[in-house]
């Protein structure tokens, strides 16, 4: 068995801020309410036309794969997390490998939300591990900005959202005790119509409360991606219950962070830095408060970039290491929660 370590990362976010007070231009929101309750002080959007979820990650990918001192020939498979791809299908990843001119290589698509880049790390970990590949490609990349409602209507989820991408080259590592030492990974459907995009879809609703569902045409066959009335009322926008994800985040969080101790022998003293996925500041800090954590043991960047979905992990992980947060042999542990709900977290001695 191989051990799998994290030979080079990158991240990019596009160049366009938006400010709590740009919002206010679109919607009936204020600066004071979203740093109160979330942290964050502005986000970036990526251009409406002519960058995409696929560019962002190949923005990225491409600093990661050269601080892996490796080439794009060499990347032997890629994964792709994301919820906002630039087609329904075919996915992201093989729009990355056509782009970045790559062989015939497996690309796999991981739709698991804010969680998807510990479920994608894991993953490759499991590929790395078994000698099927060498040097794999794992990005984190989001576009939100298209499809967020940016009327009064829509303010207590389209605020938290931002764009950007990172990415990390995996690679077989020969030093002992170095690398990822375990993943962990759960979900719960229960709550899945929580935190959700639901259409176009092809339930037409069966999931939903009677008064949720739309209004279909009513014709024999097909019609049913998306109606004109879905936008008006709604309904084509993701749908967050916000206080019920919070709920179950700050406990998910510490539960999964101290699994991954427990399996590796391991107590929250120990670790150097936790990187949790940015969802929110309030979160970061109940996780923070329970385990007992110091406030360099934590590494938060939503103020600048809000919610970056499969992106932030990522994303945090860079911005850390290129500040000098991360040193040779520091224990880093990944943490993830999301729409699903799923979760995870992974645990690394750099
Ligand atoms: O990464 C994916 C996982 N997602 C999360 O982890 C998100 C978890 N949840 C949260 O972060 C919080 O629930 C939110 C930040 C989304 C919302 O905060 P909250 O404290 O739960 O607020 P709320 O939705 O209960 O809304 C409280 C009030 C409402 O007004 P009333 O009914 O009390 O008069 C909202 O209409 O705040 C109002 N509100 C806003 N006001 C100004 C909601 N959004 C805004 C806004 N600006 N953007």
């Amino acid at each position: 068995m191989f051990q799998s370590k994290i030979a080079g990362i990158g991240y990019y976010v596009p160049k366009n801020v938006y400010t709590n007070d740009d919002l206010t231009r679109f919607m009936d929101t204020n600066d004071e309410w979203i740093q109160e309750r979330t942290g964050i002080k502005e986000r970036r959007y990526a251009d409406r036309i002519g960058e995409t979820t696929t560019t962002m990650g190949i923005e990225a990918a491409r600093i990661a794969i050269e601080r892996a001192n490796t080439t794009v020939e060499d990347i032997d498979f890629i994964i792709f997390a994301t919820l906002s791809p630039d087609y329904y299908f075919p996915g992201c990843g093989v729009l990355l490998q056509r782009e970045m001119g790559m062989g015939e290589i497996g690309a796999l698509d991981i739709r698991n939300q804010c969680s998807g880049f510990v479920y994608a790390l894991s993953i490759a970990d499991q590929f790395i591990k078994t000698g099927m590949y060498k040097n794999i490609l794992v990005v984190g990349a989001e576009k939100h900005s298209f499809a967020l409602d940016y009327s009064t209507r829509g303010r207590s989820v389209s605020v938290i959202f931002g764009d950007g991408a990172g990415a990390v080259v995996l690679q077989p590592t020969s030093e002992p005790g170095k690398g990822i030492l375990s993943t962990h990974l759960h979900s719960d459907g229960a709550d899945a119509e929580k935190l959700a995009m639901y259409y176009p879809g092809s339930s037409s609703g069966i999931w939903l409360d009677q008064d949720q569902q739309p209004d279909w045409p009513k014709q024999e066959l097909g019609g049913m991606l998306m109606t004109k009335e879905m936008l008006d009322d709604g309904t084509a926008f993701p749908y967050m219950d916000g206080q019920a994800v919070f709920k179950k985040a700050v406990v998910k969080f510490p539960e999964v962070i101290l699994e991954s101790l427990t399996k590796n022998n391991l107590q929250s003293t120990d670790i150097n830095l936790l990187i949790p996925h940015q969802a929110n500041l309030r979160i970061a800090q109940f996780v923070q408060k329970t385990l007992r954590l110091g406030d360099d043991q934590v590494f938060n960047n939503i103020q600048k970039y809000g919610n970056t979905t499969a992106a932030s992990v990522p994303i945090a992980l860079c911005e850390a290491w290129e500040e000098g947060k991360i040193k040779d042999g520091d224990l880093i542990c990944l943490a993830a929660f999301g729409a699903g709900f799923t979760w995870g977290s992974a645990l690394i001695r750099w």
